[in-house]
């Protein structure tokens, strides 16, 4: 297993449309197992294919202990709406509230290709939504009202700096602070 390197916002790749996953063979094992090292070295809840540079309509989340693959997952229902804080491995140090959905059940195939549905609510709904919007190739951010939003990109622009060629090289144990909601 590798500890992926991070796309960060101004990559096109995240802003891309993902491709549907046919082939269950050695290698989407491999970036499966990737993702979750990815994903658990940089204390993230869950983690899209963009985000490590890939184009593969899969996304991992790992949500009080359970650990979740979702290829190629659609939302089959959906309820009531959930204002909620969140961040993004992608666009690291900025938060914001999004109004989503308050319960979402969502259909996928799992690592074997086998489908399964899954109903989530508060941050396990959050994260479902988050992540599909990753594999549509949008972002947290495109939810803020234009102010908000404006404000985010300004910040932004001084933390991009950290991060030459928009690559975001995690470090396995460092220190994070608000480490419980980057999706
Ligand atoms: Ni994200």
């Amino acid at each position: 297993m590798a500890v992926l390197g991070i796309r960060v916002l101004g990559d096109p790749v995240l802003r891309q449309m993902t491709t549907p996953v046919t082939d269950f063979g050695p290698g989407l094992q491999q970036l499966i197992d990737d993702m979750f090292e990815t994903m658990h070295a940089a204390h993230g809840v869950g983690l899209a294919a963009p985000q490590v540079g890939r184009t593969e309509r899969l996304a991992v989340a790992e949500v009080k202990d359970v650990p979740y693959v979702f290829i190629n997952p659609e939302i089959i229902e959906r309820e009531g709406k959930l204002k909620w804080e969140e961040g993004c491995l992608s666009i690291p140090e900025l938060y914001g509230d999004v109004m989503r959905s308050k319960r979402v059940v969502v259909q996928a195939l799992d690592r074997d290709g086998k489908t399964f549905e899954v109903e989530g609510t508060e941050l396990l709904g959050v994260c479902m939504q988050h992540e599909i919007d990753h594999l549509d190739g949008k972002l947290f951010i495109d939810h803020l009202s234009f102010l908000k939003r404006q404000r985010a990109l300004a910040n932004w622009e001084q933390e991009k700096v950290k991060y030459p060629n928009l690559i975001r090289t995690i470090v396995p144990n460092e220190a994070l602070d608000h480490d419980d909601e980057r999706i």
